[in-house]
């Protein structure tokens, strides 16, 4: 099964929710990618703080590169998970096809929760990043109890 995980910048949310998911699902069965529906920051590393809230939580992301979102995504993934609303319409508009918008899912979806929407952690302090990852470790261990 193949899962992209998808935010804006592809630096803070998405690294995080890649390696997260990465961290519980096994290599062989599962492949996690992520990127990003803008393109500010192709070829970076992700945000210093996502890599040391991962760090903290036991989680190496530091070596994962930036990419943007391509319409090829759409036939490679099975499942393409969005952090916030505005990554889900990007996505949804994106989508070559009706088949491949079902593809698209918000991310909290996958949690009992109100909450819906993974926040963007840019302009915050560390707090969001936390915040962010918690939110993410949730979703991901939802998705571990569906699918493997
Ligand atoms: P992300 O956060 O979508 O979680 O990677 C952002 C990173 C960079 C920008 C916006 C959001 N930016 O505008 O550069």
């Amino acid at each position: 099964m193949k899962i992209l995980m998808v935010c804006l910048g592809n630096i803070c949310r998405s690294p995080l929710a890649e390696g997260i998911l990465k961290s519980k699902l096994s290599k062989n069965r599962f492949y996690i990618d992520s990127a990003g529906t803008g393109g500010y920051h192709i070829g970076n590393r992700p945000d210093i703080r996502s890599i040391e809230i991962a760090k903290k939580n036991g989680i190496d992301i530091s070596s994962q590169k930036c990419r943007q979102v391509k319409t090829k995504d759409f036939a490679a993934f099975d499942l393409i998970y969005a952090m916030d609303y505005s990554n889900y319409n990007h996505l949804i508009e994106m989508a070559p096809s009706i088949k491949d918008q079902a593809k698209v899912r918000l991310l909290l979806e996958e949690t009992e929760g109100p909450i819906m929407e993974v926040p963007d952690p840019y302009y915050g302090g560390k707090d969001g990043f936390a915040n962010v990852f918690q939110l993410i470790d949730e979703a991901c261990q939802q998705i571990k109890i569906k699918f493997e």
